[in-house]
């Protein structure tokens, strides 16, 4: 995506129901990004089934090197699931997550990793050398423990669920607007109080690009989005 960040989440075609109940016939993405300065982050881990996949990606991205943090925005399973995997691949690894995410692995996994985590709340920050994520507390975007970072040096918002859309990466949608609604409308719009608080926060930041967990990167005309956003 840019020379220190790179993209290294999959796509779904063999999905048919998101969640069990939206169709997506054109897939799904599950995104997740990796961060490469003196230490190195990756950002979410993807579904289940694509385990072995995502390893890979990974593994490509460090070209030798170990990974420091692995930053949970989101534990929904789609992102979380491979937390376990990773850990255990990569022992040197700390996560990176609010409170309640940590409650939540525990939850789904007997595990919150208390030896091998940095728990991070509204403002708390994460150097990484040149690169340093603030992160932005995002309750009900779309579940309670869910935390947004922004990347101050390159001034992109990692925006978990906001901003996603239905389908994969590598089929051709020109109109983002029209399966980013029904995906807004379907997961994340119940909790449109909740959006318009991050959005106020956002709204003090420079950004010139949008990262979410689903759908592409949003690097341009970024007003669009947002105006948007506002009127769903
Ligand atoms: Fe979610
Ligand atoms: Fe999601």
């Amino acid at each position: 995506m840019t020379e220190n960040i790179r993209y290294i989440g999959i796509n779904d075609h063999k999905i048919d129901l998101f969640e069990g109940q939206y169709k997506v016939p054109k897939g799904m993405s599950y995104n997740s990004y990796m961060i490469i300065d003196r230490k190195i982050a990756v950002l979410d881990t993807v579904d289940r089934n694509f385990t072995h996949e995502w390893l890979d990606n990974i593994a490509s991205a460090l070209a030798g090197r170990q990974p420091d943090y692995l930053v949970v925005h989101h534990m929904e399973p789609d992102h979380s699931a491979n937390i376990a995997s990773f850990m255990s691949n990569y022992p040197g690894a700390v996560i990176v997550s609010s409170a309640k995410a940590f409650a939540m692995m525990k939850n789904f996994f007997g595990n919150e990793f208390e030896d091998r985590r940095v728990v991070v709340s509204e403002g708390s920050t994460l150097e990484l050398g040149e690169h340093t994520l603030s992160f932005v507390a995002a309750p009900m975007v779309h579940w309670p423990e869910v935390m947004m970072s922004y990347e101050t040096s390159e001034k992109i918002l990692f925006s978990a669920d906001g901003f996603g859309k239905f389908g994969a990466l590598d089929t051709p949608d020109d109109n983002w607007a029209d399966e980013a609604r029904r995906y807004y409308i379907g997961i994340v719009g119940k909790y449109g109080a909740q959006v318009q608080a991050v959005l106020k926060k956002a709204a003090g930041l420079e950004i010139s690009a949008i990262c979410p967990l689903h759908g592409p990167a949003l690097t341009e005309n970024l007003k669009y989005y947002i105006d948007l956003y506002n009127t769903w």
